[in-house]
């Protein structure tokens, strides 16, 4: 089958390795950069499995920028373009789905369109009224960043938003592109298929905000944290995963999933939704205040990602915490490895970690780390076992 797929990040490049090597894939973007690096064999993501496989020579993909050689001939268009949160409409910006779509339909009207981007719930019956008789799926992504093609190898569910043909034919490809046998295979109405996307990701958001709260109320009448949770999770039907205090849940798609989920509960009765998202608010607070109440000098954030193996910080809980203690006038500098600039937010970036150990009276990393363990006194953290 002839497949292009949209934009070359997390979801995009996955998909495209995925479906690559029984399909001919073209995979468009708009950033040159990127697609020189994937026409090279180089993956612009941390990620064993796509640097494997785009570096293997085995798959049948061609990356592009030029949008008449990916729409022209393509049977299937898979959208995985961003959207983003705007503050300002309190949703999703989709614009840039919205532009695939009209330009995929403009140069091929039969297409099969597959969006794979998060969307607001009701969004694709939105967009099937504006564009009458088009096929258009919707397919919520569940991969990890840092494992996106493992994933998408062996997934935990195939939800497809359409009980037609076209669900069918998608959901097939999927099942049959993985390396898990038995992957459960669910079919729905595209608007139960996006709320199901914004509710998994939310109870996430809530487990890591609960598990967080547990935590603050711990430190703050000075009990252990981990005994507590422990005693929690062995029970069986709580479990003893995805529990592991933090600075707040944080990356790209928590923090604007559950605002985009509360504003879709707009004249819907609602208290936990809500509290999702004010959670984090409350725990980066905590956090920084307990920072604060050591009187540090000079306040060093170790790392902007979220977690060791994390090749970005889009959104990361720290950013938060480091916003709020600048607001109370101490000095913070910052010491991540993956930014070229001199200066995040004002802040500046020291490169020499031995210096940044000295200069930081307070060091925060959201997660434990051997490259601190010299400097262990000045270490804050709620990390406890060192994963999530
Ligand atoms: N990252 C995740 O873990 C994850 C998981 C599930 C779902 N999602 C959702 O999938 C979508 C994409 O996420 P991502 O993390 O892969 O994003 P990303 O930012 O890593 O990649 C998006 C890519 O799209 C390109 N792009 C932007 N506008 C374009 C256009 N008009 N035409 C062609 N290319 C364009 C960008 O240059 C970029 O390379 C979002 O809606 C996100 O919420 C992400």
């Amino acid at each position: 089958m002839k497949v292009t797929v949209v934009g070359a990040g997390y979801v995009g490049l996955s998909n495209a390795a995925l479906l690559a090597v029984h399909h001919e894939v073209t995979l468009l973007d708009i950033d040159a950069a990127k697609v020189a690096l994937i026409s090279a064999g180089r993956s612009p993501i941390v990620d064993v499995e796509v640097e494997d496989a785009l570096g293997s020579g085995t798959l049948n993909l061609v990356a592009t920028t030029d949008e008449a050689q990916a729409y022209g001939t393509a049977e299937l268009v898979v959208v995985a373009t961003p959207t983003d949160y705007d503050p300002v409409t309190n949703l999703f910006d989709t614009r840039s789905v919205d532009a695939v779509v009209e330009r995929a339909l403009a140069a091929k009207a039969d297409t099969l369109l597959v969006i794979k981007s998060t969307v607001p719930v009701g969004f694709t019956e939105q967009l099937r009224l504006r564009h009458p008789g088009a096929r258009i799926v919707f397919s919520p992504e569940f991969l990890r960043e840092g494992h996106a093609l493992q994933d998408n190898r062996y997934p935990s569910r195939i939800v497809v938003g359409d009980q037609g043909e076209d669900g069918e034919l998608f959901a097939g490809l999927m099942r049959d592109a993985a390396l898990a046998d038995d992957v459960p295979v669910r079919l729905m109405p595209p608007t139960e298929a996006e709320a199901v996307k914004l509710f998994a990701n939310t109870y996430l958001a809530l487990r890591v905000a609960y598990f967080n709260e547990l935590d603050t109320y711990s430190a703050i009448h000075g009990l252990d944290s981990a005994r507590i949770i422990e005693g929690v999770g062995l029970d069986p039907r709580i479990g003893l995963y995805y529990n592991n205090p933090s600075f707040g849940y944080g990356g790209y798609c928590l923090p604007k999933d559950t605002k985009q989920l509360l504003a879709n509960y707009a004249n819907v009765p609602q208290n936990l939704i809500s509290a999702v998202v004010d959670a984090n608010t409350t725990r980066k607070d905590f956090i920084a205040a307990d920072v604060l109440s050591r009187n540090p000098r000079v306040v060093g954030i170790y790392r902007l990602v979220m977690k060791e193996g994390s090749d970005n910080f889009r959104s990361s809980s720290v950013q938060g915490v480091m916003k709020r203690i600048k607001a109370k006038g101490v000095e913070v500098v910052v010491f991540e490895p993956a930014l070229e600039a001199d200066q995040f937010f004002h802040s500046e970036v020291i490169r020499d970690l031995e210096e940044f150990k000295r200069r930081s009276d307070v060091i925060l990393t959201n997660r434990r780390t051997p490259e601190l363990a010299d400097v262990a006194a000045k270490v804050y953290t709620r990390d406890i076992y060192s994963r999530d």
